[in-house]
């Protein structure tokens, strides 16, 4: 990815993007079975892996705009939800687990946000967007940043009057008690808006790892007690960066290496930096998500999860071996999809399909890909009441 041209810088640049806030449909479970319920209440963070309508766009001139349009949600839903996948995420497949509700969008005004509140948004980076304007990376960058979501929760928990755990104990014991942190897959973007500028992916990692650090920290000193902490996929896997990369940049996946390998060492930062809160607040249970060793799993079993194509995406209109375009992504007029979303890991170029996010989310709740497991956090949960 580094020898990029200027026109393949912007294409990466469009990537996830931009957005305008809207009213999006609300769509529950048909029915909430079983017990009783662990947390009351999730509240979740992120990018557009996470984001369950913050985001709407029906046209324009670039890629990924369509999200509004059909065939997004086309395999469970059966309409567009501004989810971009055909179906759900990993984060509803969580809420479900846990007999919840779908995450309603924050910027959603309508929607009931009783059982708790999404404030992922796609596009958003991890560090500030101020550093990319200073950089003049902006080109149609999303405005927000985790910092953005992390001011949008503190306006909620000011409505709920908790400033923080030592002034208002209280209210933010209310909110925190039962509740679930999730903090969703960010830092994707800030490394696709870096390439091809002067800005080097190691200055990314540091900038990113310190922003989502302080983020926790921010989560856990007002009294957060469960969080799940998403690490990055295997950027270098996605379509769009195999499109793109020189073949010659290849890993043992078979994806392009050196994107995978920024995704690692992100990885193995943020790791360290959970182990540092993990003592700093000992009564907070923190667990670590590996989306990059189940991704890896996946890619390296494809058949015995019923994957035929772990790199083609399954909608859009492009020609070869990726079925992408940049110019006529998934729901825009030219698009089609595939007749088995479930055989793709990849559903329009970045963003991945349901059957992807179905085994992701699966071994996360019921496998061994969280550490601690999530079946140590219900244990634990349940013992405190
Ligand atoms: C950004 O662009 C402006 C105008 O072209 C230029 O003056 C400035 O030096 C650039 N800044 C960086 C950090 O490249
Ligand atoms: C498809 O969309 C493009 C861009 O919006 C437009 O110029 C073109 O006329 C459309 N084609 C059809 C067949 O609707
Ligand atoms: C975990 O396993 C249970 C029982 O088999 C299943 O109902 C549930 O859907 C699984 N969770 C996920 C997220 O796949």
């Amino acid at each position: 990815m580094a020898a990029l041209n200027n026109t393949t810088f912007t294409t990466i640049l469009i990537i996830l993007l931009v957005t305008t806030p809207l009213n999006a449909s609300s769509d529950q479970p048909q029915q909430l079975h079983r017990r009783r319920r662990p947390f009351t209440a999730i509240y979740a963070f992120g990018d557009s892996f996470t984001d369950t309508g913050n985001t709407e766009s029906t046209s324009g001139p670039n890629a990924f705009t369509y999200v509004s349009n059909p065939p997004y949600g086309r395999t469970f839903f059966h309409h567009p939800t501004n989810r971009y996948s055909d179906g759900r995420l990993v984060i509803d497949f969580i809420a479900q687990s846990l007999s919840l509700p779908f995450l309603p969008p924050y910027r959603n005004k309508k929607m009931d946000k009783s059982f708790g509140t999404n404030f992922a948004v796609a596009g958003a980076t991890a560090v500030d967007h101020s550093f990319f304007v200073k950089n003049n990376m902006t080109l149609n960058i999303t405005p927000q940043s985790l910092g953005t979501e992390l001011r949008w929760f503190n306006e909620f928990l000011e409505s709920k009057g908790c400033r923080d755990s030592k002034n208002t104990p209280k209210q933010c014991e209310d909110v925190f008690k039962d509740a679930l942190i999730w903090a969703g897959e960010i830092g994707a973007n800030d490394y696709a808006y870096s390439f091809g500028t002067s800005v080097s992916g190691s200055t990314i990692q540091q900038l990113a790892i310190q922003s989502v650090a302080g983020f926790l920290q921010a989560m856990l000193e007002k009294g957060a007690k469960y969080v799940i902490v998403e690490g990055l996929p295997p950027t270098g896997c996605l379509t769009l960066s195999m499109f793109l990369a020189s073949e010659e940049d290849r890993d043992d996946m078979g994806c392009v290496g050196s994107q995978n390998k920024l995704s690692m060492e992100h990885n193995t930062a943020l790791q360290a930096k959970l182990n540092g809160l993990r003592k700093q607040f000992p009564q907070a249970m923190i667990l670590y998500a590996d989306y990059y060793s189940r991704y890896r799993s996946i890619m390296k079993d494809a058949a015995k999860y019923g994957i035929k194509e772990p790199f083609k995406a399954c909608c859009g209109s492009g020609f070869g071996e990726y079925n992408f375009d940049v110019f006529g992504t998934c729901g825009s007029n030219t698009s089609t999809s595939c007749a088995e979303p479930s055989q793709y890991v990849n559903w329009d170029g970045v963003h991945l399909t349901e059957a992807m996010y179905k085994l992701v989310a699966n071994s996360f709740v019921n496998g061994t890909s969280c550490n601690p497991s999530f079946s140590s956090l219900l244990e634990i949960k349940e013992r405190r009441g």
